[in-house]
C-alpha cells in the first residue's frame, strides 16, 4: 500500500522539481557511517523535548547538546543502531549502499520478491493513473528490465516467490477485477489464480505470502493474502463489496477462507511468515493513514501483529509486536533469525522477535527527499543482500551475514 493517493499525486509533480536539485549518479555510494544511539533514549529524554509525528525520532528537538549532536549525526548516517545485534547484521565496518538506479517515476515501491533460482529481485511501481509496472533487478549484472508477461499485470502490488512462480496481488481497475497473478519465472507465462469470492470482487489484494506447513494430514502449502479497498482508493476501481480480511488459499483443498477479520486488523497490509512457517505476521494501517483525513477517528493502529499458525495452518494467538514511530509499517519480511523487517516512515526498521527495535536503515539517506516523498514501503532480503526500494531509487547493500538463505524457498 502506498500513502494517500492525493499525497502521492501531489508528490509526483513535486518530485520532478526536487529531482533537479542534486541527482546522485547511478553507481554512486552513500557513506557507510553508523550512528549508534543509546536505546534508553527511546524511552527517556531530558524533559522539554519536542517530538514531531511527521518527522523521525532523530529529528526530535532537545536542549541536551550531546543528544542533539548524536541525533544530528544520525540524520546523516545510513545506519542507525540501537543494539549490537544490528551491527552483526551490517558489520562493524559496513559496506556502503550502492545506488543501482534513479528515475523520475515512483518505479520502486512494492513487492521486493527475491527469486534465488534466477538471482533476481522482482518489484512493482506505485500505481499512477490506474496503472503500474513490474520490473526485475538482476543481482548479477545490476541491470533492471521489464518482463513481457503473457497477459498484462494491470496494477500489481505485493508479491512472493513460491515453487517456480512469482505471485502478485493486483489491485484491479474499474474494468479489471482485483486478483492474484502467478508468473512463471522462466517463460513469464502469467495466469490469474484468484479473482472472485462467489462472484464478488475483492477490495484490492495488497500483499501475499506462502506458508509451508507439515499438517496432520501431510505436507501442505497455503497462501495468505490481505484484502482491503486498494482498488477503489488507488486504482480507480469499484467500491469494496467485501469486508477487509486476511484470506487463506489452499490449492490442494481447492478452498479460500477468511482467517483474520477487520475486527482483529482494521486494514491488513503487509503479510509474512517466519522461516519454518510457524508464525504469521500482519501489519495494520490506521484507516486515516490510508484513506481519510488525519483527524478521522479510526480503530486501527500503525502496528505489527504476530499470530501463531496452529497445526491446521490457521492464525491464532494474536499479539502486538510493534508500533511504527513514523508512518505505517508496510512491506514486512522475517529473516532466518526470526527478526522482523518493515518499511516505515523512518526507513527500514529491524526488530528482534520480541519486538525490540535493533536498528534502522535511514530513509533520510535512502530517499531522494524524505520529507516530501512517499516513505520506503518495501525492500527485498536476498541472502546477504538488502535491496532497498526507495521509490525513485533502487539501492543494494551487502550485509555482513546471510539474512534469508535460499533454503527458505527450497523446502
Ligand atoms: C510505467 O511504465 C510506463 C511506460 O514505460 C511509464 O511511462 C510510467 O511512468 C511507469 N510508471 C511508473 C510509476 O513507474
Ligand atoms: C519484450 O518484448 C520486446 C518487444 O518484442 C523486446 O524488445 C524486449 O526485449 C522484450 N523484453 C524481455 C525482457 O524479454
Amino acid at each position: 500500500m502506498q500513502l494517500r493517493k492525493s499525497t502521492v499525486l501531489a508528490l509526483i509533480s513535486l518530485c520532478v522539481v526536487l529531482l533537479n536539485a542534486a541527482p546522485v549518479p547511478t553507481g554512486a555510494t552513500s557513506t557507510n557511517a553508523i550512528a549508534s544511539i543509546d536505546p534508553r533514549l527511546i524511552y527517556l529524554l531530558p524533559p522539554g523535548f519536542v517530538g514531531n509525528l511527521a518527522l523521525n525520532f532523530v529529528d526530535t528537538v532537545t536542549s541536551d547538546s550531546t543528544i542533539a549532536g548524536s541525533f544530528l549525526a544520525a540524520k546523516r548516517a545510513p545506519f542507525i543502531s540501537y543494539d549490537p545485534e544490528f551491527l552483526q547484521i551490517i558489520g562493524e565496518s559496513p559496506n556502503s549502499p550502492q545506488l543501482i538506479s534513479q528515475r523520475d517515476e515512483l518505479f520502486a515501491d512494492e513487492a521486493g520478491v527475491w527469486v534465488p533460482d534466477k538471482n533476481q529481485v522482482w518489484f512493482t511501481s506505485s500505481t499512477v493513473n490506474n496503472a503500474g509496472n513490474l520490473s526485475i533487478l538482476d543481482l548479477g549484472t545490476s541491470k533492471i528490465f521489464r518482463p513481457n508477461t503473457s497477459i498484462p499485470l494491470v496494477t500489481p502490488n505485493g508479491g512472493y516467490y513460491f515453487e517456480g512462480k512469482v505471485y502478485f496481488t493486483g489491485q484491479g481497475t474499474t474494468t479489471v477485477e482485483p486478483c492474484i497473478y502467478a508468473i512463471d519465472i522462466h517463460t513469464y507465462e502469467t495466469t490469474i489464480v484468484i479473482n472472485s469470492y462467489f462472484g464478488l470482487r475483492f477490495g484490492g489484494p495488497n500483499d501475499l505470502t506462502w506458508a509451508r506447513r507439515r499438517s496432520r494430514d501431510g505436507k501442505k502449502s497455503f497462501m495468505f493474502f490481505s484484502d482491503e479497498p486498494q482498488s477503489y482508493v488507488f486504482a480507480g476501481g469499484l467500491p469494496p463489496m467485501l469486508p477487509n480480511a486476511v484470506w487463506r488459499y489452499d490449492p490442494e483443498d481447492e478452498s479460500i477462507v477468511p482467517v483474520i477479520s477487520r475486527a482483529d486488523i482494521l486494514v491488513p497490509n503487509g503479510v509474512a511468515v517466519n522461516a519454518d512457517s510457524s508464525k504469521l505476521y500482519v501489519t495494520d494501517t490506521p484507516f486515516a493513514a490510508a484513506y481519510l483525513p488525519a483527524e478521522t477517528p479510526s480503530s486501527g493502529s500503525p502496528a505489527i501483529f504476530s499470530f501463531e499458525l496452529d497445526e491446521d495452518g490457521f492464525p491464532v494467538n494474536k499479539r502486538m509486536l510493534g508500533i511504527a514511530r513514523s508512518g505505517i509499517p508496510d512491506g514486512i519480511k522475517v529473516d532466518d533469525a526470526g527478526r522482523i523487517w518493515t518499511g516505515e516512515g523512518e526507513g527500514i526498521v529491524v526488530r528482534n522477535s520480541r519486538g525490540k527495535v535493533l536498528g534502522v536503515f535511514n530513509s533520510e539517506i535512502f530517499l531522494e527527499n524524505y520529507q516530501n516523498e512517499p516513505p520506503i514501503a518495501n525492500f527485498a532480503l536476498a541472502d546477504d543482500t538488502l535491496v532497498v526500494l526507495a521509490m525513485q531509487r533502487v539501492w543494494t547493500l551487502k550485509l555482513a551475514q546471510t539474512v534469508v538463505s535460499p533454503d527458505r524457498y527450497r523446502m
